[in-house]
């Protein structure tokens, strides 16, 4: 994505030429980021070659799912709509892995007839719940045992989820108990430690800590884990030359663990993947002077793009026409929801615009779409393929039929 003759250009397609053509707003992902994001994800741990799930839910498109996997990729899927999806997008089953807090029996019951190669379970009542059914069934089913490592992961509180006060995984105390349950189960074959510490993880230090955990307990639990399922949560940058994730320092500390502990790991990486991949196209529909202050008033909202909403997040957001022209006052870019933090972000100034203009949110392409809503009635934006010159449509853009 760059300024080419002033117009903002993914790949060698201009915003504006999109929006001619798709209207807005409009999510678009560039086919090539999201290949060299999966060469350079395969690069940084060729050395101890994982098996790399990628976390569908942050990007849930088929289309994109569906190049994923032309890389060799699987899936960690954490419900049964994202278990069918990467089905669907043709990802075998053996290299399909499921987490989540919450699976119901309908959803262990059709993971086990899928034949998928792991399910991650999070507590006790679970992994019996897997006994029980996989008894039904006359199968000895391979699972994982979610540990929650108890470790900081230094990132927003709310996208943590390895800390004892998170939902998620069980403690060690547990974790050993559950070791000595599956060893005398004729139905559950434990083949698992698995561990997702958080999300947007930028320093390599949280992931040191976690093998560090996870070394002891499984020096305690004298048990052989044929896997370690590290998660994911490699972040970003999601603001120019801001700190970055030491993938080389993250690698040297799991390869020193696979000195002891002769298992295979397994990633699932989301955001690393997508998340540089997506940008939003939207139209300024009024600029509105509130004294100190200037409103740009969107056609995207919270609704199409949350995560400034929820988290508080920053997007770089860039007009697709630049001038060089700028206007010194306070731009605050925001949608049309009735919500007060429906709003996008703001600057001190910002280059001269008008209504009609065409804005960019950038690195959208993780928990962009996916966590989009319907809220107030907004049928959801069309979704694009970008490579080189061509777009592809890869969703369409939701009628107001499909919604009332
Ligand atoms: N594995 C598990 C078990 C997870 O819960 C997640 C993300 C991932 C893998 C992928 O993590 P990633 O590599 O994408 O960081 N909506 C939030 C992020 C929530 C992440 C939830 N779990 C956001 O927009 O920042």
């Amino acid at each position: 994505m760059k300024y080419i003759n002033k117009k903002l250009t993914i790949e060698k397609v201009s915003f504006q030429k999109i929006a001619k053509i798709y209207n807005t707003p409009a999510y678009c992902y560039s086919y090539n980021k999201l290949k060299e994001n999966i060469k350079n994800f395969k690069k940084n741990f060729k050395s101890i070659s994982p098996l790399i799930c990628f976390a569908v839910k942050s990007n849930t498109n088929i289309k994109i799912i569906r190049e994923i996997k032309k890389f060799g990729l699987g899936a960690d899927v954490v419900s049964m709509g994202e278990l069918m999806i990467a089905l669907k997008a043709g990802i075998k089953s053996n290299k399909i892995v499921f987490s989540g807090v919450g699976k119901t029996s309908e959803e262990i019951k059709y993971a086990i007839d899928k034949k998928i190669f792991l399910i991650n379970a999070e507590s006790v009542s679970e992994v019996k719940k897997i006994e029980r059914i996989a008894k039904s069934k006359k199968k000895k089913i391979k699972i994982g045992i979610r540990l929650n490592p108890n470790t900081d992961a230094k990132t927003l509180n709310q996208i943590s989820t390895g800390k004892k006060e998170n939902k998620f995984g069980v403690n060690d105390k547990v974790f050993f108990e559950l070791v000595k349950y599956c060893k005398n189960s004729n139905n559950v074959d434990l083949k698992c430690l698995s561990v997702h510490i958080g999300s947007q993880i930028l320093d390599h230090k949280p992931y040191q800590k976690m093998l560090k955990v996870i070394n002891k307990i499984i020096k305690k639990s004298n048990y052989n884990f044929e896997f370690i399922d590290l998660g994911g949560g490699m972040g970003i940058s999601y603001e120019n030359n801001k700190k970055k994730l030491d993938y080389k320092k993250y690698c040297l500390a799991i390869k020193k663990f696979l000195k002891i502990h002769k298992s295979k790991i397994i990633f699932e990486p989301g955001r690393s993947i997508v998340g540089n991949i997506g940008f939003l196209i939207s139209k300024i529909i009024y600029i509105k002077d509130s004294g100190k202050k200037n409103f740009v008033i969107l056609d995207a909202a919270m609704n199409d793009f949350m995560r400034p909403a929820l988290y508080g997040a920053l997007h770089r957001t860039l007009p697709s026409l630049k001038n060089n022209k700028i206007l010194k006052k306070t731009h605050e870019f925001v949608g049309p929801i009735c919500e007060s933090t429906d709003r996008f972000i703001s600057f001190k100034n910002f280059q001269e615009i008008k209504e009609n203009d065409l804005i960019v949110i950038c690195d959208v392409g993780a928990y962009g779409m996916s966590l989009s809503s319907n809220y107030n009635v907004r049928p959801k934006p069309i979704e694009l393929l970008i490579k080189g010159s061509k777009i592809n449509v890869i969703k369409k853009r939701q009628k107001y039929k499909d919604l009332i």
